[in-house]
């Protein structure tokens, strides 16, 4: 596949990047700074764009297979840019023509419980909030999208680098929590979940949980 991944020069954007050139995939990569430090691969071209801008998503979409976000906001930005992101990335898929969208979001919309999400649970940090928040509005946005074969691919409620070990357990909807009731990811396992459900596509039009 050729693949357009946006925020590519993040944490979880290298890891997806690098998991995707791996298993033999072509990889467009785009930050706002164009440059992605640490791959070295004849397979991938950093670019420069900005996913808040339709015109940028369109002219860069436009040709490849499938659209993949790590996007997330930088801390000098309100978190709620994630859902103008989020309207500028359908709106420019649309005008490229390009129906698979693969998104990195964040667990808080997750359900623990039946009603329950993660954000509404008592220990869910304060500081998370307005990021968790934020990824949930830009969910809702993607969640209207029909036209696109979209899928929202969450991490653990807690995601680092780590080992590579490829394993690992996905749910719709749902938080993924071990039998300690531990919900934990590393970047790298996450990277494969993510690259596995690009391939697959089995959670078109999904809320997927991630971890072990
Ligand atoms: N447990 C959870 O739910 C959880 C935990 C961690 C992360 N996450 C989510 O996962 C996502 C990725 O996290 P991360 O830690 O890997 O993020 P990160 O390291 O901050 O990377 C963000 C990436 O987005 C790019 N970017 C930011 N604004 C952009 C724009 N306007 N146009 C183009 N590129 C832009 C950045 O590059 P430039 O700055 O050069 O543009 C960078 O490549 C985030 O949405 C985050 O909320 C969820």
């Amino acid at each position: 596949m050729d693949v357009l991944l946006l925020g590519a020069s993040g944490r979880i954007g290298t890891r997806v990047a690098t998991e995707l050139l791996e298993r033999g995939h072509a990889v467009t990569g785009v930050s706002r700074s164009g440059t992605v430090e640490d791959i070295d691969d004849p397979d991938f071209v950093a670019v420069s764009g900005d996913a808040t801008e339709v015109d940028d998503i369109a002219k860069l979409a436009t040709g490849h297979d499938a659209v993949a976000s790590a996007l997330g906001p930088s801390d000098d930005e309100s978190p709620e840019i994630l859902t103008a992101m989020m309207e500028a990335t359908i709106e420019g898929l649309r005008r490229a023509s390009v129906d698979r969208l693969v998104w990195t979001g964040g667990a808080g919309g997750l359900e623990v419980a039946p009603d329950t999400r993660l954000i509404e649970t008592e220990d869910f940090p304060e500081e998370w909030k307005p990021v968790a928040s934020a990824a949930i509005d830009a969910y809702e946005i993607l969640s209207e999208a029909d036209d696109l074969e979209w899928t929202y691919v969450a991490p653990a409620a807690l995601i680092e680098p780590g080992d590579r070990t490829g394993e690992y357990r996905t749910a719709e909807g749902e938080l993924v929590a071990d039998d300690e009731g531990d919900s934990y990811i590393t970047m790298e396992d996450f990277a494969i979940a993510f690259v596995d459900e690009l391939e697959e596509a089995n959670a078109v039009h999904t809320y997927l949980g991630t971890g072990y």
